[in-house]
């Protein structure tokens, strides 16, 4: 049978954002084939068909492209000789319209792009078809996914994502678009937010979330919950979630934040428990082995409003190492073996330069912690452009998140209790 060939826009954190599929596509049987093919675009081959509400439950795919063929240079006639997106309209008909370019340094420029939509339109109009098409923002070769949404182009038209590739040009007609309005407003209309003690983007909190969890996964702990951002992904996800932090505020913010999304969502999410304690005893709070998953960022040192001496650094570097010495042997205790462990810690810059990092890796072995690759079986990983220490790095099982003008960065660990 021939599969469903996908062609996926990761997010900006190429590698965070492929572990997640990864992750999710490994559980599909039978497995999918996930192959790197241009900077920040992932291929998928799978036997079903992926529905809309299964890429409703990524945090790091922007869009989602059904392939409709293979051409050799991107032109008008090429792209109109695809069957499917552009072929199903007929005269009279009035729609809107948009091309996504994606590939390496050697593609089209906008301008290029630009008289190759108005070819397109020309076409249209030899054929009675009445049409206006979106060209992308400044430079861009890609529409945003707010541009179109907010067209509607995807139920009045449609979009080509066109991927210039290992092969040649790969054709996709979109058919999923991440919900850009949904977590902006998680992310900025919540009633509580801290943005002193820092808060998780909720693209980011969900692909931890989904990096932790297997299909059978039920129960999930933050021991360091803050204003509630996992827990508030980890609900829409059907998980259920308990969240501890030692701040009696920070546990207030997290449930007024989850009883607002409850609302917010208009359906019935599953009910978070909240428990303010320290999470270096977590033991005296918890059953041993009570938890399926455990996501969390930490305490992650004093905010950075500008950088640190390098002694300041390094002392920071060392209370932070021992505190989630102690954490990480208190989430073996209360996570059943197996059990997925997402936790970030964080790496700045001293005021000479030098990087500074919490590396976890060792005092995670010794606690008795796993890591697999979390890019599993994702094929020519080198098609993504990263630099190959980078890449090393991911799957050795820490995956970077950074954001311009942010003094930290934060890295991603993925481990199993
Ligand atoms: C970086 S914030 C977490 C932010 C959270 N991810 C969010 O999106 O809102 C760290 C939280 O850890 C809490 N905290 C610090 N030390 C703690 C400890 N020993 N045990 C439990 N919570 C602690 C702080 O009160 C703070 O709310």
């Amino acid at each position: 049978m021939v599969p469903h060939t996908y062609l996926i826009e990761l997010g900006r954190e190429t590698l965070l954002c492929a572990a997640e599929c990864a992750r999710l596509l490994q559980w599909q049987e039978p497995a999918c084939r996930l192959e790197a093919i241009a900077p920040h675009v992932l291929l998928v081959e799978s036997e079903p068909e992926l529905q809309p509400d299964f890429w409703d439950m990524f945090g790091g795919v922007v869009r989602v492209a059904r392939c409709i063929g293979k051409i050799q240079e991107l032109t008008a006639d090429g792209l109109l000789s695809l069957e499917d997106s552009a072929s199903r309209f007929e005269s009279g008909n009035r729609i809107v319209f948009g091309l996504s370019v994606f590939g390496d340094k050697n593609i089209p420029s906008k301008e290029l792009l630009v008289s190759l939509l108005n070819q397109v339109k020309d076409r249209f109009r030899e054929r009675g078809i009445s049409s206006r098409y979106l060209e992308p923002r400044g430079k861009e070769t890609v529409l945003t996914s707010a541009q179109v949404g907010e067209s509607r182009m995807l139920d009045a038209g449609f979009e080509w994502t066109a991927v210039k590739g290992r092969e040649g040009w790969r054709i996709g007609s979109t058919c999923w678009i991440q919900d850009y309005s949904g977590q902006s407003t998680r992310d900025y209309q919540r009633p509580r937010a801290d943005p002193r003690s820092g808060m998780l983007p909720p693209k980011l909190a969900r692909i931890m979330v989904n990096l932790a969890r297997g299909p059978q996964t039920r129960t999930l702990l933050d021991p360091f919950c803050g204003s509630g951002g996992i827990l508030m992904e980890a609900i829409l996800l059907g998980l259920d979630p308990t969240a501890l932090d030692r701040d009696l505020e920070a546990v207030k913010s997290a449930r007024e934040n989850c009883d607002w999304l409850q609302k917010y969502a208009k359906r019935k999410l599953p009910v978070v428990r909240y428990t303010q304690g320290d999470a270096t005893e977590m033991r005296h709070y918890f059953e041993p082995l009570s938890f399926d998953c455990v996501v969390t960022e930490p305490y992650l040192g004093p905010p950075l409003t500008r950088e640190p001496s390098p002694a300041r650094a390094k002392q920071v570097v060392r209370e932070l190492s021992d505190l989630y010495r102690e954490v990480l042997a208190e989430i073996r205790i209360v996570t059943r073996p197996g059990g997925g462990v997402v936790f970030v810690t964080p790496s700045f810059r001293d005021t000479e330069g030098n990087e500074h990092a919490i590396p976890l890796g060792l005092t995670a072995r010794l606690a008795g912690y796993r890591s697999s690759d979390p890019l599993g079986n994702i094929a020519y990983v080198e098609w993504f452009g990263i630099p190959a220490e980078i890449v090393k790095q991911a799957r050795r099982g820490m995956l970077r998140y950074s954001r311009q003008g942010q003094h930290l960065t934060r890295w991603i660990y993925v481990m199993e209790s």
